[in-house]
Parts: structure tokens; C-alpha cells; sequence
């Protein structure tokens, strides 16, 4: 009885859930959805989220750089995103002489833009729903072809939903002439860094400044100096008027992985095996490489973008299994699988053949990701594949070893190696006949990987020789990878649960669920098309007698500062602002006192690739840009609770008051009409 009394219980915890502010909706099926968003403030219409008879506001949100969203915020163009997704592109323009990354940069003109080759935005033209074309006989590609064909620059892809339910085609213009228009110095668009990366309370003014070019017809072209900025169909008016507590926001973005639907398997592979495995490695490489960058300068930098990347996942693993712990989601699947099982006997199968497909593929996909997080991040290997690439020329070989070794350290790289083939070779079970050999030959997997490091010659760039890589110790260990890599090849999919032997048993169990749950609101997956997402401004309680405010100001930024730690060093010129107050447009009275405001958090579902994603009031106006998530609410990719689960946003107060503050581009803030 009191096992009953529980199941009944979660299921209505689930419930609720239902009509709370999860999931993450396609825009051309977000009809279904506005009356609950009007109940929540929502002032608008379906039609002005998408239309394919008018503009709408997804013509004004773009996919940026195949991994983050931004936002065109003027009739030429201009295109707001994180700092963090323009960082490769600003690093690129970077120079000593200019550079961008520490000093920041403002063009005063359009002629002093910069262009960023491989930079690319994709605008959505439109969404449709294929499903049958491909019962009929339809391959994907075809649809794709036809598609590519309507027009100038036209890219599309076709995405299954549901797990493979149903198929949608998106069609995309590419712009390829995207130009660097703004960024703040790192000291601000990266303000505290790994340190508060995935933190509340937050201070980062993480955008950048971008601009869309197109050539005289309005179409996509390559770059050319003859191009003009291009005139969306539709761009975000912006609101100055602030947020505050229970206030409707909405999100438009791309979100890129979400695992709603996952049984209780999939959750404890996640929570007890593959994220403490990846946690504990990721520790090791963050250690050896964080004291080698304590011991100089120039180590500090060359491996500052690689200990971010590592970091970031890192990080965000430990914040999801103490939201799954704390949310108990394990023990609610198991519980709704009962429950499912119990109503639907005749589709019990369904689990019984999910749960024996997972015993098939745990194993290999474990190995994947061991793979991955240990014998992948090998770097010299690097050099070996490259000389061995017989795409490249001699020239382009030498070019992209030069490039290797701009951010490489030996020493480094062997403490990486002893560490990591020694973890891999403990704890994977997919070991190639040739790896096993060196290992012994050499005593233990630590043994040969000292060896390695001893006898390679590829220590530096002066040493490298094709002919010379080719034949250096580490071409075979490289030859000893490659069945493992072939191996593991089979499970390199987004998740565990969408290897094809398990997600063809997620298309009838998702279905059966949608027949019988039906207080349940389901949305698709993320999985990098456009998304909606809807919520409202509002703290929450972090631990026990703990809440944290929704919004943050510029005296926390002046509390964290400090000249003696770099992530905190914040530049003179926002000191000298504070200092005299002259805050002129931007200032507030928040909280009993004369601000600026900085970054708020909403219970906007996201995800990674919201990154940048326009926030938006009742009446579709700009207040923000999506940039995170709190600690803890990272376990929304697989269970959202609105009570815990927060994304942090960039005031887009801040951003203007940084524009024009900081700097001194005061012409873009009367371009976006303000
Ligand atoms: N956590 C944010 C997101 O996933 C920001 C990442 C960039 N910042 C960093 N310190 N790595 O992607
Ligand atoms: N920073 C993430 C991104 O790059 C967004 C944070 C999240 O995962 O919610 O997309």
C-alpha cells in the first residue's frame, strides 16, 4: 500500500510537471501552446513567432556557427550572441599587436568591421513536416536536394523527432560574409570564467557583436567588400524597461541535446557510471594541466582554451548528478515504468526489449566515451594523423603542425599520456591486440607511455619530418589505436539511448507513452532546430534557508573585482563608470540603491546551443541574452523541475550601458532604434 501511495504520488509530481514551464516547442507548432503562454503573460500571437505568409520573429534568429543562437537586432543586420561563441572567431582576428581577446575592439564604421572567415549564421526560411514523404518512399537525401534548389544559399537538413516518430525538413539560408562589429575585453564577456562558469549569482557580460552581409540582392554570398548588410525580414525590438520577479520571459534558440523521455537505465548510466568515469578523469587532466599553467605565463595561455573545454563539460556533469540525486530521478522513472507497465501490460514487451537492449550496448558505449575522455586527448598523435592525411600538401602539413605546436608542451602532453592510457587500459574492455602487446612489452601502460615520450622525436615543431612522423614511435601506437577506434566507431552517436539498437525501441515507447500519459505535454528533443522555450523571472531556493534573488548588479562585479586574479580583473574604464556613477541611460534603482543591472536568471528550459538565444518579454522585445544554467539545474537535459531549474541570462541593460560605456560605440545603440 505504501509503495502505491508512492507511485500515485510521483505520478502526480510528474503531472504537475506537465503544466509547468518545461519543454522546449517547434516554433510552427507553438499554437498548441499559446494559450497556456497567455495565461503566463504572453501578449502576441502564433503567427508572430512563425509565419510562413509574414515576417515573424524567427526571421530574426540565427543559428550561429553551427553550435550557439544570435539575434539580429536592426534593419542591417546586427547580430548579438555570447562572447563565448564569438571567442574562436575574435581569437582568430587576434594579434599581438591587435588584440581583441584582452583589449576588446569597436568598429566606428562599417568599413572597419572585420570580416571572420568560416564564420557562418543560418536563418530558418522554414520548417515542414516530412514524415510521410519518407513512409513514401522518399529518401533523405532527395528531400534535401529538392530542398537546397528553391533558392540562393539555401541549406536543409532533415531531423527525426521523437526518436524517429516523425521527420521534419528545415530549410536554412547560409550567410558566410558575417562580420566582428563589437566585443568587450575577456575581463568582462568572460568575467569570472571557469570559476563561475555555471554559477549563480553571475556577473559575465558574455555577447559579442556581429553583422550579417549580403550582397546586392539581399542574398547570401561569399564574402566580397562589395557586400552590404543584409536586411532581415523581421529584427528584435529592444526593451529597456527591465525585468522583474514572475515576469513572462521566452526563449527562440537552438537547443542542442535534451533526453526527456529516457527509462531508468539510461538515467543510472548517466548518474552512477558514465558522468563519476568522466568527472574523475577530467580532474586528472584539469590537474596536470592547471600546475603546469601555474608555473608560467606562457603555459597559461596556451592551454587556457583547453582547460575551458575540458572544464566546462566537467563541471556540468557534477552539477547534473546532484540535481538527479536531488530530484530523485531515477526512482521516478522506475516508478512510471511500473506504472506504464501495469496499464499498458500488452506494450510491456517495449521495456522488457529497452532494458535488454541496454544490456547490449552499455558496455560499447562506455568504451566510446573511455575512449574519448582518456586516448583521444592524446595530442602528439595529432602529428602522426597529420602527416599520415593524404588530403593535405607537404606545405599545408608543415603549416598545420606549425599550428600544433603553437599550444603544445611536452611535458604536459606525457603527464596526459602516463595518466590517461593507464585509466584507459584499467578500465575498457575494447583493447586491441596491438595495444596490449606494447603494454606488455613495456611492463605496464605507464611504462610504455614513458618510453614513448622518451624515444618519440616529434618533441618539437624544428624535429618534424613527414617521412620522419611516419616512422616515429608514435605512428604505432597510433597503427595500435586504430582497431579500438574502429570499435568503438559503432557507438559514436549523441547519446546511449540513440545507438539504433536501443532508439528503435524508443519509437514505440514514446509512442505508447504519448496514448496513454496523457497529462504529459510532450515536445521533441533538442536537437539543434529551433526551439521555444517559456517561463518566467525567478530565484529559488539553492539549499536549505538559501535563496537566491533573481537579478545581479554592478556592485557584485565591483565585489569580485580584483587586479591580482585575471578572471576578476576587470578593465579601468568600468572601474572609473562606477566610480562616478555615470551609469546616464542605464541606471536603476534596484534593491534600495542607484545600479546597473547585469545578469538575471528565468525558468526558461535550455540547454547547450541556447548559448546566445534572444530572451524575450510578454511582447517579443529583446531583455536579454541567454548565456547558461545554475549548478544543479544542469540535470534539466533529463528531468526539468521548475522549482530548481534556472538559466542565466545577460541583462540586456548591461549590454547596451557596455556599449556605449565601456565602448564607446554609441552609433550601434541608436542603429538598434533605442
Ligand atoms: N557554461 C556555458 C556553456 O556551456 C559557458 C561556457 C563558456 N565558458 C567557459 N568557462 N568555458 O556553454
Ligand atoms: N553555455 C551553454 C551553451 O554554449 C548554454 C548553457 C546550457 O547548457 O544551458 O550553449
Amino acid at each position: 500500500m505504501k509503495r502505491k501511495l508512492l507511485i500515485l504520488a510521483l505520478l502526480l509530481a510528474t503531472s504537475f510537471s506537465a503544466i509547468a514551464d518545461k519543454g522546449m516547442w517547434l516554433p510552427s507548432l507553438i499554437s498548441s501552446r499559446v494559450k497556456d503562454m497567455k495565461s503566463k503573460g504572453f501578449k502576441l500571437s502564433a503567427e508572430d513567432i512563425y509565419s510562413i505568409n509574414k515576417a515573424s520573429l524567427k526571421d530574426a534568429v540565427v543559428l550561429f556557427d553551427g553550435g550557439c543562437t544570435g539575434e539580429i537586432v536592426s534593419e542591417k543586420g546586427l547580430l548579438l550572441t555570447n562572447h563565448h561563441c564569438g571567442y574562436d572567431a575574435i581569437q582568430a582576428l587576434s594579434t599581438v599587436e591587435h588584440d581583441y581577446l584582452t583589449n576588446g575592439f569597436w568598429a566606428m564604421s562599417h568599413a572597419e568591421e572585420l570580416y571572420c572567415p568560416g564564420l557562418k549564421v543560418h536563418i530558418l526560411v522554414r520548417m515542414e513536416e516530412v514524415t510521410d514523404r519518407l513512409a513514401a518512399g522518399e529518401t533523405k537525401q532527395d528531400i534535401i536536394r529538392k530542398a537546397e534548389a528553391e533558392g540562393v544559399g539555401f541549406r536543409a537538413s532533415v531531423e527525426s523527432m521523437y526518436y524517429g516518430n516523425i521527420a521534419y525538413l528545415f530549410i536554412y539560408r547560409e550567410f558566410s560574409d558575417v562580420r566582428l562589429v563589437g566585443t568587450p575585453p575577456s575581463a568582462i564577456g568572460k568575467f569570472g570564467a571557469d570559476n563561475d562558469n555555471w554559477i549563480w549569482p553571475r556577473h559575465t557580460g558574455d555577447f559579442s557583436v556581429f553583422r550579417i552581409y549580403a550582397n546586392a540582392d539581399n542574398e547570401p554570398a561569399a564574402y566580397s567588400a562589395e557586400n552590404r548588410p543584409y536586411t532581415p525580414a523581421r529584427h528584435f525590438e529592444i526593451s529597456v524597461d527591465g525585468v522583474k520577479e514572475g515576469d513572462f520571459t521566452m526563449i527562440y534558440g537552438f537547443p542542442g541535446n535534451t533526453q526527456e523521455y529516457i527509462t531508468s537505465d539510461a538515467v543510472k548510466y548517466v548518474a552512477e557510471c558514465s558522468d563519476p568515469t568522466k568527472i574523475a578523469l577530467r580532474t586528472q587532466r584539469l590537474d596536470i594541466i592547471g600546475a603546469a599553467q601555474a608555473t608560467s605565463p606562457k603555459i597559461r595561455l596556451q592551454y587556457a582554451a583547453k582547460h575551458a573545454n575540458i572544464a566546462n563539460a566537467w563541471k556540468k556533469w557534477q552539477g547534473e548528478v546532484l540535481g538527479i540525486n536531488r530530484l530523485g530521478t531515477y526512482d521516478k522513472k522506475v516508478a512510471y515504468e511500473e506504472a506504464f507497465r501495469r496499464a499498458n501490460p500488452d506494450k510491456a514487451y517495449i521495456l522488457d526489449s529497452l532494458e535488454a537492449a541496454y544490456d547490449r550496448n552499455i558496455e560499447g558505449y562506455f568504451n566510446y566515451e573511455l575512449y574519448n575522455e582518456t586516448l583521444r586527448g592524446i595530442e602528439l598523435q595529432q602529428v602522426v594523423r597529420i602527416a599520415a592525411n593524404s588530403k593535405l600538401t607537404d606545405e599545408q602539413k608543415q603549416a598545420a603542425v606549425e599550428n600544433f605546436y603553437k599550444d603544445f608542451v611536452m611535458d604536459v602532453d606525457r603527464q596526459l599520456a602516463v595518466a590517461m592510457l593507464k585509466e584507459y587500459c584499467d578500465k575498457a574492455t575494447f583493447i586491441s591486440d596491438e595495444l596490449k602487446s606494447l603494454v606488455e612489452k613495456h611492463g605496464s601502460a605507464e611504462g610504455y607511455a614513458e618510453w614513448l615520450y622518451d624515444s618519440t622525436t616529434l618533441g618539437s615543431v624544428e624535429s618534424f619530418s613527414v617521412e620522419g612522423a611516419l616512422n616515429d614511435p608514435m605512428a604505432e601506437f597510433v597503427a595500435a589505436l586504430a582497431p579500438i577506434q574502429e570499435r568503438v566507431a559503432a557507438y559514436t552517436y549523441r547519446n546511449l539511448s540513440n545507438i539504433p539498437d536501443i532508439e528503435r525501441w524508443y519509437r514505440p515507447y514514446v509512442k505508447a507513452l504519448m496514448e496513454w500519459d496523457k497529462r504529459r505535454a510532450f515536445f521533441p528533443d533538442a536537437n539543434l532546430t529551433l526551439r521555444v522555450a517559456y517561463g518566467k523571472v525567478a530565484g529559488y531556493e539553492y539549499a536549505d534557508g538559501e535563496y537566491h534573488l533573481p537579478q545581479t548588479t554592478i556592485e557584485g562585479i565591483m565585489q569580485k573585482d580584483n587586479p591580482e586574479i585575471y578572471d576578476y580583473n576587470i578593465p579601468q574604464s568600468l572601474r572609473d563608470v562606477y566610480a562616478r556613477k555615470d551609469y546616464g541611460r542605464w541606471g536603476v534603482n534596484m534593491y534600495g540603491k542607484y545600479t546597473v543591472p547585469v545578469c538575471f536568471i528565468a525558468t526558461n528550459h535550455t540547454t547547450g546551443g541556447n548559448s546566445g538565444s534572444p530572451v524575450l518579454n510578454g511582447k517579443g522585445e529583446l531583455i536579454g541574452i541567454n548565456f547558461d544554467r545554475t549548478w544543479l539545474s544542469t540535470m534539466s537535459d533529463i528531468e526539468f523541475d521548475e522549482t530548481l531549474c534556472r538559466n542565466i541570462i545577460c541583462d540586456i541593460r548591461y549590454v547596451l550601458f557596455v556599449i556605449e560605456k565601456v565602448g564607446g560605440a554609441g552609433w550601434l545603440i541608436d542603429e538598434m532604434g533605442i
